[in-house]
């Protein structure tokens, strides 16, 4: 084995946001990879515990619970439920799926700030943050909307535009507007704390220059952020759901969100190894007595002989490399992460997975439209991993896979030799003479396996150890199709026998290796060779089955799957495609009633396009010169993605010219230009029909 022996094993996977099922994207990212790697450890008698659990807090949360009516509670106890069950059905071996809303997790989160609080750690800062004064609220994170600085996508979010990926904070946002109410947020004092990552810069550059092992991905991305150089961060929000901060004159404040999420891997491996804990948080909790832990959740977590590694996705490289173990080295008690495996994001037949566009497979859906075929998606998710680059899943490729690698491959093979030895000798493993030099030669590739699938799976490269698997598989399916023991079994049974005892023992071997990426498949092949399930240690042995053994009666280890199948799950996409097309070409719901008067007050003219020329640096402003009948003016529009300037000088225009002047990218813009827009985004300008006076009033 590699590197450094260890005593103990702690693997986390991301705990996912409650706020709806997990899709493939999520199963590919973090917690199939991570699964292979636990399901590994413990076939080779690592002592190890595999932590995961709801991310209750944060406010795609409470956003969710406005969307639908309910209380934030009510929405993580739908979704605790749907997921974790979705997990258990899929095979996800976790020792625990865990609750950030728990009891536990909030006294372990308000301790860890504690200790950081009284070693004088945080910084305390008054800062001006928005404020809904509508919903009388702070407006952190995703309560806020507005254009992106760096892209000029109208729907940034106050922590990160989606568009573009920059990282933002909500006073950078152009024309900010509350997601609550739609009003314009003002600016208020709040006092806050922060860890200052300033500070502790030094620190952490040690600590990630330690890990050149990491992934190219992940090393880089922290690099970068280190580069950057790092700056303090808020660790308390003003919101009302989480955990609260745990210090006088805090009212009204919570954690952070990203300061206490991670430590819910503490948490819930407190309550695992916690023998008293009740019955029913045990089922809450999907805890199994058959995966009891062995130590005290501290040794899991603070003794130098356990290795901890956090598996994630690439958009919780920072937290989980930089924020979670500054976190950690300020308290002083605990291990730092050892490796954080980030996988890059998996795409749905070309598009980008999408959760609010609906564009992704449900993992609960699947179980429900493909029940019993937990491992094929386990396949084609490890096959296809986006181990180093973003990848594609497509339904196509997806019965590709299982007809011609698992149904062709390693299907075929145990099928032929089971149906062969049930033929010829009743079931019973037999042997012949001896070993051919060929059965030799294939003894000792078979002897390679096990320890270059380890090699592989024990440096997070497991697209690579599955091929090493399937490799196996093929060598087997070779082995028969060259001996054709079907032929010889006419002129000299006595060397069938040894060929079909060689098949076995790869088929044995096969079950002992395929466990960690497909565990019902292994758990099939252990019954159908009536053998008790084996650890991976020996895994590589020609003598696994005994002479003389029964076999149980064998059946298809893998279907085909049929077109039908696939081209309603096809279907199904499409039916998603056109209904967010429909969506968007719905004409827009008319706006509430106004009065005459207010009409009135708006003062719209016809108008003169005189000049125009785009903003610098944007890429929808243009800089336009108006005349309006009353003066010649500049007027900023974000228009330029549709017309070029030269195209439009001279046109006829409507002007709303007594909208209050606005500074936009330094220019200083008088007036607002009337323009239709349909559903394609596409814009039209609003003029009238005859060419009229600059001037000419539009009422
Ligand atoms: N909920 C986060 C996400 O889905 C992941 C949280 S990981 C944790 O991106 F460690 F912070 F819990
Ligand atoms: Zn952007």
């Amino acid at each position: 084995m590699l590197g450094k022996n260890y005593k103990r094993y702690t693997v986390t996977a991301a705990l996912p946001y409650t706020n709806g099922p997990v899709h493939i994207g999520h199963l590919a990212g973090v917690y199939v990879p991570a699964d292979i790697y636990v399901r590994y450890l413990r076939s080779s008698g690592s002592d190890v515990v595999f932590i995961c659990g709801s991310d209750e807090h944060g406010v795609p949360i409470t956003l969710k619970a406005r969307k639908e009516g309910i209380t934030p509670q009510q929405v993580v106890d739908k979704y605790h439920k749907i997921i974790g069950d979705s997990f258990q059905d899929f095979g996800i071996s976790f020792n625990i799926y865990h609750r950030t809303s728990s009891d536990t997790h909030h006294q372990t989160a308000s301790e860890i700030f504690k200790t950081l609080y009284d070693k004088g750690v945080f910084t305390e800062e008054v800062t001006e943050q928005y404020f809904d004064e509508n919903a009388g609220q702070f407006l952190a994170d995703r309560y806020i909307v507005g254009t992106c600085p760096n892209c000029g996508n109208e729907n940034a979010y106050g922590d990160q535009c989606e568009k573009c990926g920059t990282s933002l904070s909500p006073t950078e946002l152009i024309n900010p507007h509350s997601t609550l109410s739609g009003a314009k947020p003002v600016l208020k004092e709040t006092r806050n704390w922060f860890l200052p990552l300033d500070k502790m810069q030094q620190q952490i550059e040690t600590y990630v220059d330690s890990h050149k092992e990491w992934r190219p991905n992940v090393y880089g991305q922290c690099k970068s952020w280190l580069n950057g150089g790092l700056h303090p961060r808020a660790m308390t929000r003003d919101l009302d759901w989480g955990v609260d901060v745990p210090v006088k004159g805090a009212d009204g404040k919570v954690l952070y969100v990203w300061f206490e999420a991670p430590i819910g891997y503490i948490s819930a491996t407190k309550d695992l190894c916690n023998p008293g804990l009740d019955l029913q948080k045990k089922s809450e909790y999907y805890i199994k007595d058959s995966l009891k832990p062995t130590d005290s959740w501290q040794k899991y977590w603070q003794d130098e002989e356990t290795k901890l590694v956090h598996f994630i996705g690439k958009d919780n490289i920072v937290f989980h490399c930089i924020i979670f173990p500054a976190i950690l080295m300020a308290h002083g008690k605990y291990r730092l992460a050892d490796n954080v495996p980030a996988n890059e994001f998996l795409n749905l037949e070309g598009d980008k997975i999408s959760t609010s566009r609906n564009w992704a497979v449900w993992l609960n859906e699947y179980l429900l439209d493909l029940p019993g075929k937990q491992d094929v998606l386990r396949y084609v998710l490890t096959a296809t991993a986006p181990e180093t680059k973003d990848n594609d899943f497509t339904w196509k490729d997806f019965q590709a896979r299982n007809n011609n690698e698992l149904v062709a491959i390693f299907g075929n093979f145990i099928n032929r030799v089971l149906v062969l030895s049930h033929k010829y000798f009743e079931g019973k493993v037999v042997f012949g003479s001896e070993f051919s030099a060929v059965d030799l030669k294939v003894r000792e590739e078979l002897k390679k396996y096990p320890s270059s699938i380890s090699v592989s799976i024990e440096q997070y490269r497991f697209r690579e150890a599955l091929t090493e698997f399937m490799n196996l598989a093929r060598l087997g399916n070779k082995y028969l199709a060259d001996e054709e023991p079907w032929k010889v079994i006419k002129t000299d049974e006595e060397r069938v026998k040894t060929i079909l005892n060689v098949g076995l023992q790869i088929a044995a071997n096969l079950a002992i290796l395929a466990e960690p990426f497909l565990p019902f498949t292994s758990a099939k092949l252990f019954g159908m060779l009536n053998l008790k399930t084996q650890g991976w240690n020996r895994a590589g042995r020609m003598d696994l089955l005994e002479r003389g053994h029964q076999l149980n009666e064998s059946s298809l280890l893998f279907e085909k799957i049929e077109d039908e199948v696939i081209d309603y799950q096809i279907k199904k996409l499409m039916d998603t495609k056109t209904a967010n097309a429909q969506e968007e070409a719905t004409p827009e719901l008319a706006k509430k009633n106004i009065t005459f008067d207010q009409f009135t007050t708006m003062d719209i003219r016809v108008g003169k396009i005189l000049a125009a020329e785009k903003v610098a640096k944007t890429k929808k402003l243009l800089k336009l010169q108006v005349d309006t009948g009353i003066d010649q003016r500049t007027i900023v529009s974000g228009i330029a993605e549709y017309f070029e300037p030269d195209q439009i000088v001279g046109k006829n225009i409507s002007v709303l010219v007594n909208l209050e002047p606005r500074e936009i990218k330094g220019i200083l813009s008088q007036g607002m230009i009337l323009m239709a827009e349909n559903s394609e985004g596409k814009l039209s300008f609003v003029a009238p029909t005859e060419d009229f006076p600059s001037g000419s009033v539009v009422r």
